[in-house]
């Protein structure tokens, strides 16, 4: 297994280019389940998630073509299968989002259920509620959720309690392709849906009101084929974002967009760091220490779960106290004990964290837990003083495109070590 060198003390300096968004690319590629006729991806990311999702789909029946020096895929041919295997649902928690689309399309559908993963249980219910007034019949048999529509999908009026990003996402998809029309009402806002959205009426759907959350779908007897573009990772971005700040360093990371994160931009700006914007993207520095801020995540527009990590980490160099709270995951401050061991100091007090800053953190090895925690550990690595080991970065890779390579160029003593298994 591989693993992170990371020798701190190094301000990084230079641009870094924003690949295509993970959380947008896995659902467009789900989204070619609506029809047979070719979907054309560009700025895809090359991770693991990505391939993971071009098994799935391959499972399913439909041929993949990537061009991964170009960041493109081409996804067409039939549904064949209706089954999304348990070894692959898994390892993506993503995989879920097939029901929807697979039940639309072939009129049944058998998903592993996900399961609880390292940061919470993460249930699936109101994905199988919202299903089910579109008219699903689903059953939960032997770990799978097994459902079918007798009479086929019929639009109708689905409420959903929280506004949940992956729900939102499978019902959409799902409904269109029901007869008549669907509303979703406090659907999620994130800006990975207006993609979709913008992708699915692209391919033939007509949906209105993504950013206004409520979504309305008039369902349409078939999708077409269509070309689309990722939208830029805007977690990768607020990451480099971090990476820049943590280090008194000054990066342009070229393809970032304001509009996609001013939670984020506001939380940086409000600790001390500089944030520009120009038409090649978004420049970040800072020199001296940052200021400790309050946090707590929310649904978009609100400060997002994936960047709570990162943020921990800039938190415990920062000046004076911060508080965490983290209202979306419950399991989610694995990354904390591990930064303790770094020479922070904070205290976990249910869902909240309480970080008092500290004037360095010394290199150690650690263990990444997740793939947003994994990053947070490189960021206390870069700012630390002395080396830091880092364990279990498939969970990096997962996400992160070239992290190694991106940091390296712009100053960071980061290197690869494969180890023998
Ligand atoms: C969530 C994040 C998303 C992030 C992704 C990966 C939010 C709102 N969503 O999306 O931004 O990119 O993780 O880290 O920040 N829930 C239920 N029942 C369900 C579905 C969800 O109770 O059927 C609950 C979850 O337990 C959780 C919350 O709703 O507490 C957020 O879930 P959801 O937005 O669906 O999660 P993801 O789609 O994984």
């Amino acid at each position: 297994m591989s693993y992170f060198i990371i020798e701190g003390g190094r301000s990084l300096r230079g641009e870094i280019v924003i690949s295509g968004a993970k959380n947008s690319g896995l659902k467009l590629m789900v989204a070619s389940l609506l029809t047979a006729e070719p979907v054309i991806l560009h700025n895809v990311p090359n991770i693991a998630d990505i391939e993971t999702m071009c098994t799935l789909l391959t499972t399913l029946g439909k041929t993949v073509s990537k061009d991964k020096e170009a960041h493109s895929l081409v996804i067409e041919g039939p549904v064949c299968s209706v089954e999304a295997p348990y070894d692959i649902v898994s390892k993506m928690r993503a995989s879920i989002l097939v029901l929807g689309p697979l039940l639309a399309r072939a009129g049944e559908a058998r998903v592993s259920l996900p399961g609880g993963c390292a940061i919470g249980t993460r249930p699936v219910d109101l994905h199988l509620k919202g299903l089910e007034v579109l008219g699903a019949q689903i059953t939960l048999e032997n770990g799978y959720i097994n459902a079918t529509t007798p009479k086929g999908l019929r639009g109708g009026r689905i409420i959903l309690p929280f506004a949940s990003v992956g729900a939102t996402e499978n019902l959409l998809m799902a409904a269109c392709l029901a007869q008549g029309k669907t509303e979703i009402v406090n659907a999620a806002r994130e800006p990975e849906i207006a993609d979709l959205v913008a992708c699915l009426n692209m391919m033939g759907a007509r949906i209105t009101g993504e950013l206004s959350g409520v979504l309305t779908i008039e369902g349409v007897p078939a999708l077409h084929g269509a070309e689309y573009s990722v939208m830029p990772d805007r977690i990768e971005c607020g990451t480099y974002a971090c990476a820049a700040a943590i280090t008194g360093g000054d990066l342009l990371l070229k393809g970032g967009r304001l509009m996609d994160q001013e939670a984020v931009i506001a939380a940086l700006r409000k600790m001390g760091a500089e944030v520009k914007e120009d038409a090649q993207g978004l420049r970040v520095s800072a020199s001296g220490r940052l200021t400790g801020i309050d946090l707590m995540t929310e649904p978009y527009p609100g400060f997002p779960t994936d960047m709570q990590a990162q943020f921990m980490a800039l938190l415990a160099v920062s000046e004076g106290a911060a508080m965490m709270t983290e209202t979306i995951f419950e399991n989610r401050f694995m990354h904390v004990p591990e930064l303790n061991r770094m020479g922070a100091n904070i205290h976990i007090q249910g869902r909240s964290a309480i970080i008092r800053g500290v004037t360095r953190l010394s290199g150690a090895p650690v263990m990444a837990t997740d793939l947003r925690a994994s990053f947070s550990l490189i960021l206390a690595g870069l700012a630390a003083e002395g080396t830091t080991e880092l364990r279990r970065i498939y969970h990096l890779d997962r996400g992160y495109e070239k992290v190694e390579r991106k940091l390296a160029e712009c100053g960071g003593a980061i290197r690869r070590v494969e180890e023998a298994a």
